[in-house]
């Protein structure tokens, strides 16, 4: 495991995205796994910029992303897929066929988990999965459980997660019930990952997550049995390290 501490917010940003641009520098057909979140909009704004500097180029990139609620359209302004139209999709030249995301507007929902999992299987090992850390431990929308499931799947979401989330949304019961995400077995197949935490409120989970047990109850700390994990906190993330 590889931590990395930043000052700034703006050093943390660049480095993730840093990290994000080498990857695909490197293989321009590279497959990235995206993760959404108030935690990743500053590394996908100065990904933007590396693009339009001319530093790097998407068009062959494939794209997953880890999660969708269920119930809400690719339209709507709270939906994953909106997000990252606005944040980074329509801001770069990806080829938006091979930028997914998963529907939670499916009429068969079960039948969407297993044709993400095969879309993902079929294209081949995410190289690196951008991760964000819920204040519960949740990864994706992997909420604590006494068991996890390793593909693809419907979760319930945690309270905790609908208050943390209700901030985007003008009320509270607005927050859908559900979400699809990938499940943590999909999320630890990717070659590499990239854990991102900012803020003192989550100085707890890192260190829970990071050096704590590994249990379902706290499902990021399944991470410590990555073998290319790479986490960016800024200093008040870290604090409790
Ligand atoms: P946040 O969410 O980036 O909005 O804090 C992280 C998460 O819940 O995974």
């Amino acid at each position: 495991m590889n931590i990395l501490t930043f000052d700034t917010e703006e050093q943390l940003n660049e480095a993730g995205a840093g990290v994000l641009s080498g990857m695909v520098q490197m293989n321009p057909s590279a497959i990235l796994g995206l993760a959404t979140g108030g935690t990743p909009i500053g590394i996908y704004e100065q990904l933007v910029q590396t693009y339009k500097r001319g530093l790097v180029s998407f068009n062959k990139v494939t794209t997953f992303n880890l999660d969708e609620y269920v119930g809400i359209t690719p339209e709507h302004h709270q939906s994953y897929s909106y997000y990252m139209r606005q944040h980074l999709f329509n801001q770069v030249d990806i080829n938006i066929e091979q930028a997914y995301v998963p529907c939670g507007t499916a009429t068969d929902l079960e039948e969407e988990c297993v044709r993400y999992d095969r879309l993902i299987e079929n294209t081949g090992q995410i190289d690196i999965q951008l991760l964000g850390l819920g204040h519960n431990g949740h990864i994706g929308f992997n909420e604590p459980s006494h068991a996890l499931l390793s593909g693809t799947h419907i979760v319930e979401l945690a309270e905790a997660t609908k208050t943390a989330n209700a901030r985007y949304f003008s009320a509270e019961e607005e927050v859908p019930q559900k979400a699809i995400t990938m499940g943590v077995g999909m999320i630890l197949k990717a070659k590499n990952i990239l854990l991102v935490v900012k803020g003192e409120d989550k100085a707890e989970i890192v260190k829970r997550a990071l050096t704590g047990p590994i249990s379902t109850n706290c499902p990021a700390s399944l991470l410590q049995t990555h073998p290319h994990l790479t986490v960016l906190l800024d200093r008040a993330a870290g604090s409790l390290l």
